[in-house]
């Protein structure tokens, strides 16, 4: 029996793939999710993918008796921690509900760690932490800028937290992965990303529009001071980011890690306007997009694209889809669910 690994927020869009990577690689994996942002019936598409089912668990990991119950069940040998609200614009609205999610549910995954002597945790955290950038790739070592919003800053306090508690002498070891955009969805278009009413992500908006469930996408500026004037990120395959999960996670259950905190950027090291992108889609469903240009969004950064070395190297970890197959994989995953009905 493979090492058993609990991942929050594992029926959703990077953790569900996460999962998959995870039982292809010999690990037993236990899902908690409390389905605010996705739906069991992802498990039929893990299952699908891998042949087996992992367990579920319909949880909240703010609730920290009910994780106390779940800790005393399982042997966990590891965690994944994806569980977290992450709607930007939301978080502006309804600042102390990401305050509790984000911050409680972490800090009961930490309290029972050293209890039932969990050894390490993987933390989602997430490029917003640098704000706008000096200067592009930017490296682990670049400024915390101030967070832009209530999410973001959920997830400077969480890498905080976690540090505090490490430097304490907690016996634990922690990976915190940066991603930048996770785009695309499984080959096998088994499962993908879902969200939940009108996308505030342009990859999903992309491809409803693609599709006809929206009518026209906006691009928010084209003035911007980058090469064709959109917005420049660093599109990330949410394959390959979930396989730097497994790796992490054998690296930090093995011994390997070479700090008690380590912290890796997730991108390909490479930017890609949004126009681009917009390129790319139509090369790859054959199909011209039906978008216009309006002003920007509030908010925006306006270019971030990651420098990977550190993951590259230390890890052994590199992004290895183009953005082709990626953008190939988000329009395949789409016209599946218009086949299943489910959009
Ligand atoms: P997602 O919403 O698809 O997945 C998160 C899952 O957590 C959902 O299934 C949701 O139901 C669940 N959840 C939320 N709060 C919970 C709680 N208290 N208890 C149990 N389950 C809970 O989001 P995702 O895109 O897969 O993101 C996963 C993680 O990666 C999040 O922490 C997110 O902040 C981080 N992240 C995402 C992106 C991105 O662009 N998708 C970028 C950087 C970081
Ligand atoms: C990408 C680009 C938009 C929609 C967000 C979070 C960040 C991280 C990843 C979690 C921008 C443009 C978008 C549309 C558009 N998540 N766009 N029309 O803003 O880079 O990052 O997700 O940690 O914290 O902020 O991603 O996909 O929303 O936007 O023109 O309808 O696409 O202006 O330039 P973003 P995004």
């Amino acid at each position: 029996m493979g090492k058993k690994i609990l991942v929050t927020g594992g029926t959703g869009y990077i953790g569900s793939h996460t999962v998959v990577e995870l039982q292809q690689a010999g690990y037993e994996v236990v899902i908690v999710d409390n389905l605010s942002n996705s739906s069991a019936d992802v498990l039929e598409g893990i299952t699908r993918i891998t042949g087996k089912r992992p367990i579920f668990d319909k949880l909240d990991c703010a609730d920290a008796e009910a994780m106390n119950a779940l800790f005393k069940k399982h042997n966990f040998d590891g965690i994944i921690h994806f569980a977290a609200s992450k709607a930007v614009g939301e978080s502006v609205q309804k600042p102390l509900m990401y305050y509790r999610n984000n911050l409680v549910s972490l800090i009961n995954l930490l309290e029972l760690m050293p209890k039932y002597n969990v050894k390490g945790i993987v933390f989602s955290s997430s490029c917003t932490v640098y704000g706008e950038p000096d200067a592009n790739p930017i490296d682990e070592n670049a400024l915390i800028k101030p967070a832009e919003s209530p999410y973001g800053n959920t997830k400077q306090i969480n890498e905080e937290i976690i540090q505090d508690f490490v430097h304490s002498g907690a016996p634990i070891k922690s990976i915190i992965l940066r991603y930048f955009n996770p785009i695309g969805a499984h080959p096998s278009a088994e499962i993908g990303e879902l969200p939940i009413g009108v996308p505030q992500n342009l990859v999903p908006y992309i491809t409803q529009t693609g599709i006809g469930i929206r009518k026209q996408l906006s691009v928010f500026g084209d003035d911007y001071n980058t090469p064709d004037g959109s917005c420049i990120r660093d599109f990330i395959n949410v394959v390959d980011l979930a396989k730097a999960h497994v790796i992490s996670i054998d690296r930090m259950l093995g011994g390997k890690s070479e700090q008690p905190v380590e912290i890796f950027n997730l991108g390909t090291g490479t930017g890609l306007s949004v126009l681009e992108l917009i390129k790319v889609f139509e090369e790859v469903s054959g199909k011209p997009l039906n978008y216009k240009i309006v002003s920007r969004r509030e908010g925006d950064i306006e270019q971030i694209w990651a420098q990977p070395d550190r993951a590259n190297n230390v890890l052994g970890w590199k992004a290895k889809e183009t953005i082709e197959d990626t953008m190939a994989s988000a329009w395949k995953w789409q016209q599946r669910l218009k086949e299943k009905g489910v959009m």
